[in-house]
Parts: C-alpha cells; structure tokens; sequence
C-alpha cells in the first residue's frame, strides 16, 4: 500500500539535540521474552515504529496480555507484558499479521516451532516477498513443519512440544535467522548450537542473559540449552543507533553542523556507522553511560562535519552496518566517495535496497553505480533534487531525505510514509534539526 509522499528542502547545516525512538532489534527481543517468561515484565522506551507494535499485536493474538503506557519524551513507550511463561500461549482464532516486519515472522516462527498448535503468520505486500527458508530450513530439522508459499509468507507454523536440538550454521549471515534458532533452542531438548562466521547482532543472547535465562559464546558458536525458563523484568530500551545514523550523517554531511544523540545504544556489533563516518571524516565525540544497561551499553555521541574522504565496506564489515548502507550512500552524495561490496543481502531486504537506492539517487542527480552485491558512489557533483520513490521501504525514505539536504533544489519522496515502520517521528525532527 502506498504511503504519503514529502518534500525535503535543502538545509545548509543541522544542529541540535536528538533522542533517538527506542532500538526496534531489542525492543522486539524484550516483547518476545516477556511474553514466554513466568511473571510480569515493564519494557520502558518501547520503539514507536509500526514494526514494534506488529511483534505486539501478534502476541495479543497468541493471548498475551500486553499494556501500552504514557509516551516518554522522545524516547517510546512504556510496555508491560504479562509473561505467560515458556507454553503458555493460545491458538490464535485467525492469521497473525507481521505487518511490514521481517524481525517478527522471524523471530515468533522460532517461539512458535515449540508450541503444540499450529499459528498462520502474514504480512504486507513486502514481507510477502521476503525469504524465508532461512528459518525454515532449521526449524524443520528440529521437529516443526512449516508450510509456505514457495519459502514466502504467509507460514504456517505446526509446532510440536518435543524439539529436538541442532548445531546449525546459517548460510547468510543474520542475526534474525541466529535469534530464531536459539528461541526454538531454548525450549529443545538439549544444547542448540549456532555458528557465526561472521558475527551478527547479538541483542537476542544478551536479551536472554537480562531475562534470567543463560547461554554462552565462544569461538563464532552460541550456545542455548534447552527447558530453561526465563523470569520477567523491567527494561530499558536504549535509543536505537540505526536510526540516530540519519542524523550523524546529516551532521557528517553538511558544513557547521553538529548533532548531540543522547540515551544511544552502543553496543559493538551495531557500531560499525561510527567507524565508517570516521573514515569518511566526520568527527565524533562518545560519552559512553556510567554503566551498561541491561547488558546493552549506551551512551551520548556528538558529530560535527569535517570534510568527507573516500572509503570502502567490505564484506566482513556488512552484518554491523546493514541497515545504515542507504544512509552511507547518501552521504557520499555530499562529497566523498564510497564503494561497498558483500552485500546481496540488501536486494532481500523490506525492497530491493540497491535497485531502488541506485534508482532514487540517481534520479536526484548522484554518480551512483549498482552492483550485484553493492554500489559505488561518487559525490564530486552536487544532487539537483528530483523525484524519487521509497518503495514503501522506511529506511529508503529516509536515506533519500538526508541526501536532499544537500541537493540544490527540492526532492519530493513518495511512499515517505514507510518511515513510520521504524522512525514515525523522524520527518519532525528532521524539520526541528535544521538551523
Ligand atoms: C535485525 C537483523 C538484520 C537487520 C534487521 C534487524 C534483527 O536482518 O537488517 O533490520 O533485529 O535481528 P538480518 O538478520 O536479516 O540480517
């Protein structure tokens, strides 16, 4: 379904003060073992985004009592979910919709391969087209059976009390598929053993360590015993760093601009924006917080703009800048240069994230080349502005907003709308940013 278009005017500079909505990766973590702990739980900074609140409706669906509270300023809401402890949930009454959510049919089918019923998950257009024999394959090998439409949503999930455990490594590196495994795991009988080649966020280990629950990491392997149950607690979401990256790259981008995120998550596998801007120049400052939080560091970064270089990403880096590739490519629009290779992923993400962000900058002027597994992107000319398409896909919508500032003219995005998914109030601070 299409959402409502923007015009992005350009800016000479931003400057300002910024909390960021809270981290969608780990609030859909913190709903998700809320919901099978023993007692009550309180997620405070809950991410506003659509795609946090379709993990919430789903588990309503599953009969989870879930609380939505007051608005903290800037920062979410406040959760509270009655755990229903690890088999507690219903047979939902009709099809769970995921919505645009990629990390909660992912997630919630890994819940879900361990419940004695069977549970129908949907989603929109997009989630639709998104591959799904990444989970499927494993959870089958540990005893569900997942129907599909040719490895596409809608699933049908019959799960089955008795899962048997498995040493799994994921052909793609993703922490969704990672997460998904090691909730089936956890109610196994036995150890299920995950292998990373490359390393994923680990926001799910560290979400079961805060809910009581125990599982190590060694060597690339994470391992989850299972029958373990998990005790319900109280949360803080930190803001999440990957939306806080459109506004390090606004102030990384654009001369005189400084920009204070504040109560920003920084844990080290979702860093990698902050060495990339470094390459490329910016200058940034880190206060990191008194103490980590629940297990997820957090902290204040400043970014003020110094003149961009050119760098490159490869492949190694991809999994810690994933979802920050459109936004780095923006920046480059405003001088710079900057290559990324090793990332097919992106072509499987909410759109095809290098077609349709090749065809967005190149409409608005950029020197921007596609490749199977990346772009190149030159900023020695100035972007004239122009009309350009998010493909209903938020981080799209976004990337192409930052990359407006610095065109000469107005850009007008359709399908804005989508930032909703992740950032619904990012088009007001972006407007309260500039200076
Ligand atoms: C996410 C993992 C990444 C990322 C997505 C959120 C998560 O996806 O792109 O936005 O919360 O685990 P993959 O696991 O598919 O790489």
């Amino acid at each position: 379904m299409a959402s409502a278009a923007a015009v992005v005017h350009p800016a000479p500079r931003v400057r300002g003060r910024v909390r960021p909505p809270g981290d969608k990766s780990i609030s859909h973590r913190y709903a998700l073992l809320a919901a099978i702990a023993d007692g009550p739980s309180l997620i405070r900074g809950y991410s506003t985004g659509a795609d946090c609140a379709s993990t919430l409706r789903c588990l309503r669906g599953l009969g989870v009592t879930v609380e939505q509270a007051t608005r903290l300023a800037g920062g979410g809401t406040d959760v509270r979910i009655a755990g229903l402890g690890p088999r507690g949930f219903r047979p939902p009454g009709s099809i769970l919709d995921a919505g645009n959510s990629g990390s909660t049919i992912r997630m919630l089918a890994g819940i879900l391969a361990a419940q004695a019923f069977a549970t129908s998950l949907t989603g929109d257009e997009s989630l639709c087209r998104r591959p799904m024999r990444r989970i499927i394959v494993p959870l089958e090998r540990m005893g569900a059976r997942i129907a599909s439409e040719d490895g596409r949503p809608p699933l049908t999930i019959h799960g089955t009390a008795s899962l048997s455990p498995i040493d799994f490594t994921p052909e793609v590196p993703s922490a969704q598929v990672k997460s998904a495994v090691l909730l089936a795991g956890l109610h196994a009988d036995g150890t299920t053993r995950v292998h990373e080649t490359i390393a994923t966020r680990d926001h799910t280990e560290r979400a079961l360590v805060a809910f009581g629950g125990r599982v190590t990491t060694a060597d690339g392997t994470v391992a989850v015993e299972g029958g373990q149950r998990l005790r319900g607690c109280d949360l803080l979401v930190p803001g999440d760093i990957s939306s806080a990256a459109f506004w390090m790259v606004a102030a990384s981008a654009l001369p005189d601009s400084e920009v204070v995120v504040d109560e920003v998550g920084l844990n080290p596998t979702r860093t990698g924006i902050i060495d990339v801007l470094q390459r490329m120049g910016a200058d940034i400052t880190i206060d990191r917080g008194a103490a980590a939080d629940d297990g997820e560091p957090m902290g204040t970064i400043t970014v003020r703009h110094r003149e961009l270089r050119r760098t490159h990403i490869e492949p190694d880096e991809v999994p810690g800048v994933i979802d920050e590739l459109p936004v780095l490519a923006a920046l480059a629009t405003h001088g710079g240069e900057l290559s990324v290779s090793g990332a097919g992923e992106l072509r499987v993400k909410e759109s095809d994230r290098i077609s349709a962000l090749a065809d967005g900058l190149r409409r608005m002027g950029a020197d921007i080349e596609e490749q199977p597994d990346g772009f190149h992107v030159r900023g020695a000319r100035r972007l004239r502005g122009g009309e350009v398409d998010a493909h209903n896909d938020h981080r799209l919508a976004m990337a192409f907003a930052v990359a407006a500032l610095g065109a000469t003219g107005p850009t007008t995005i359709h399908d804005a709308g989508a930032a909703a998914v992740s950032y619904p109030e990012f088009f007001s601070v972006l407007e309260s940013l500039r200076a």
